[in-house]
């Protein structure tokens, strides 16, 4: 083969990644080589109640919208053992004891799916093609949106169902205290509300001394407003692909297993 002919053709080595969240479940068809979306996204609005059979639907919609039928990744924001739900903070409880890749599968006519935790799919998109490619050392990556959610990468493996989002932080659990939407709630400033993402991070780092972390979720796109006002010890970065990071982190995880 010539040098300058490259092994495989850009966006021959593709995947479908959705991610379910609170408000949308988005989809889209991704470049595995370069972590980019190839074409747009798509989006519905998650049905309510958020129960599994609901969302399995709306999941199977987004899919069907690109024609897809090769590898499936799915994020759901819960804790994800092989496949089954265990936790279920801010969606329907129902989905506690689902095997969520069986009943995404079962709407899709049987599709082979592989279902993770949506901050953990974050987190291995942001280490490989984001904000942590070329770092060394312990990466975490933190989401702040509705709750908070937690990514544990070492040398590129991923440690998947860290929950520090529920970690009790002064008397009161992490997501309780610096999720954004506690900052809505309460109608604070990015100066009140870093106040309490440090003492996050603080209690994060002095039980696992991380070289970095990177933060994520919707906020992440004002880093510059408040990531200067963060009074901890561990360099904190802002998240890179933003709200691509769970379609791109679900695709990687349905072509490698990376969930255990
Ligand atoms: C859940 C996590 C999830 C995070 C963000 C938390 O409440 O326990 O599993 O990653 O919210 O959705």
């Amino acid at each position: 083969m010539p040098e300058t002919e490259s092994p495989t053709t850009p966006g021959q080595n593709r995947g479908f990644g959705v991610d379910v969240g609170g408000s949308g479940v988005k989809g889209g068809i991704v470049d595995l080589d370069t972590g980019k979306l190839i074409g747009d996204r798509y989006k519905l609005p998650t049905p309510q109640p958020s129960t599994p059979e609901a969302v399995a639907a709306t999941v199977a919609e987004v899919v069907k919208h690109f024609d897809w039928t090769g590898p499936l990744g799915v994020t759901y924001p819960g804790v994800v053992v092989n496949g089954v739900v265990q936790t279920a903070a801010n969606v329907d409880k129902g989905w506690i004891g689902t095997n969520a890749s069986e009943v995404i599968g079962a709407a899709l006519g049987g599709q082979h799916v592989v279902v993770l935790n949506d901050a953990d799919a974050a987190g291995i998109a942001e280490q490989h093609h984001g904000a942590g490619r070329n770092r060394d050392g312990v990466i975490i990556l933190l989401t702040f949106g509705t709750g908070i959610g937690s990514a544990v990468i070492h040398g590129g493996q991923l440690l998947p169902n860290t929950e520090f989002g529920h970690l009790e932080v002064d008397g009161k659990e992490a997501e309780h205290r610096a999720a954004s939407s506690v900052k809505e709630r309460k109608d604070w400033s990015y100066e009140r509300w870093s106040q309490e993402v440090t003492k996050v991070l603080v209690s994060i780092e002095n039980a696992l001394w991380p070289d970095l972390f990177i933060a994520g979720g919707g906020i992440s796109r004002k880093a510059d407003k408040w990531i200067p006002l963060l009074n901890n010890r561990t360099p904190v970065v802002a998240a890179e692909l933003q709200n691509e990071a769970g379609i791109v982190g679900a695709a990687m995880a349905a072509q490698a297993d990376v969930t255990r």
